[in-house]
């Protein structure tokens, strides 16, 4: 049974599955606490962030709205700790505190911080509990993110820690923006149910594909097509997820069949930061896998194409103003969804809710 990361030893949740820390995520409050895995949401909180976003997005319209919602959050801070690079990301979570008067402070880089004069990243992150009421942060540390979590539930300072991206490994927040994304462009489709998502480039260590395929099991007969050379197909360790979920899901390398039958593309770039770990992926070609203008015209009416960005040359810029392209609007959902979630955090959803 799952139980609170107050009633855990780290040993005892560091040893559950990602679904077990999912479920004990879920019992941090109402809704939700700390925001570290996507397997931590269910389909009724994803339905339900999914309103808020547009609720917030309709508010803030006018002045009189944005006022309101500025009103919200005034009297709490956020800290962005990002230790590894980002420009949307950190962006969008600064644009979304904005959103609710959420004041931020940030650490980008530990050269100017404490860490320079050896001290930890678990006592960089104690320190900033002790002026901040929410923690958001990035970290090359797969994993980082859930430990830090765990060492404040369990102290006297229990504020509560947003995953904005974990290694190769998470990346949650990212995968809310993503169904969002989805969910608004099929909304008079019937949903992203019985949709085909089309996943292309490096899969292997592409953090916003796992989360997302993850969290695309809620929905009902969703089919998944992962595209890749074979050294950068989709990680085993999520195929098992997968399969042991019952999606109907297949591994291929033939892009132009994929684009095809696809209702959504969902393109990424190859991850080489981490060649180190795992072989030098540059001598790998991918130009295969590239969308151009011409695979506009084989899409299917209404399909659409996504990319979490930063892209290289996935998708040639002739694509970028055809109303196809979702990538832009993606972006700037990221910043109402991330909006959405921190009013979720600190328990004004309803009251914005009663707002419309
Ligand atoms: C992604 C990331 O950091 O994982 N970027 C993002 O947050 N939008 C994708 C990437 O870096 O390729």
């Amino acid at each position: 049974m799952a139980k609170k990361l107050t009633e855990l030893t780290w040993e005892e949740f560091q040893g559950f599955d990602v679904y077990e820390k999912g479920a004990c995520l879920r019992l941090e409050r109402p809704h939700v606490f700390h925001t570290l895995v996507a397997q931590q949401f269910d389909r009724r909180f994803l339905d339900e962030l999914c309103e808020l976003t547009t609720t917030i997005r309709t508010i803030a319209k006018d002045k009189e709205g944005m006022l309101f919602l500025k009103g919200l959050l005034a009297h709490k801070r956020a800290m962005l700790y990002f230790s590894q690079p980002s420009s949307r990301t950190f962006l969008s979570f600064s644009a979304a505190c904005q959103i609710l008067g959420i004041d931020t402070e940030e650490v980008r880089d530990t050269a100017v911080s404490s860490e320079f004069k050896g001290e930890t990243q678990e006592d960089s992150v104690r320190t900033f509990s002790s002026y901040f009421d929410l923690i958001i942060m990035r970290s090359k540390v797969a994993g980082l993110a859930e430990r830090m979590a765990w060492v404040l539930s369990n102290s006297d300072r229990p504020v509560p820690i947003i995953n904005g991206g974990s290694g190769r490994d998470q990346h949650p927040t990212q995968s809310l923006l993503d169904i969002y994304t989805l969910q608004r462009s099929f909304e008079d489709r019937g949903g992203i149910d019985g949709k085909q998502i089309v996943f292309v480039g490096d899969l292997l260590r592409g953090r916003t594909v796992r989360s997302l395929a993850t969290l695309l099991m809620q929905y009902r007969d969703v089919d998944q097509v992962f595209v890749a050379p074979r050294q950068l197909q989709l990680g085993e360790d999520i195929q098992k997820l997968l399969s042991k979920g019952g999606v109907n899901f297949s591994l291929t390398d033939d892009f132009d069949s994929a684009v095809l039958e696809a209702d959504a593309v969902y393109m990424t770039r190859v991850q080489d930061e981490w060649d180190d770990e795992t072989g030098d992926s540059r001598k790998i070609d991918t130009s295969r896998y590239h969308f151009t203008a011409a695979h506009l015209d084989m899409l299917k009416p209404g399909a659409i194409v996504m990319h979490p960005f930063p892209r290289r040359k996935e998708i040639a810029v002739e694509v970028d103003n055809d109303p196809r392209a979702m990538y832009w609007r993606q972006m700037r959902n990221g910043m109402w969804t991330r909006s959405a979630l921190m009013a979720v955090t600190f328990g004004v959803d309803r009251e914005i809710a009663s707002q419309l």
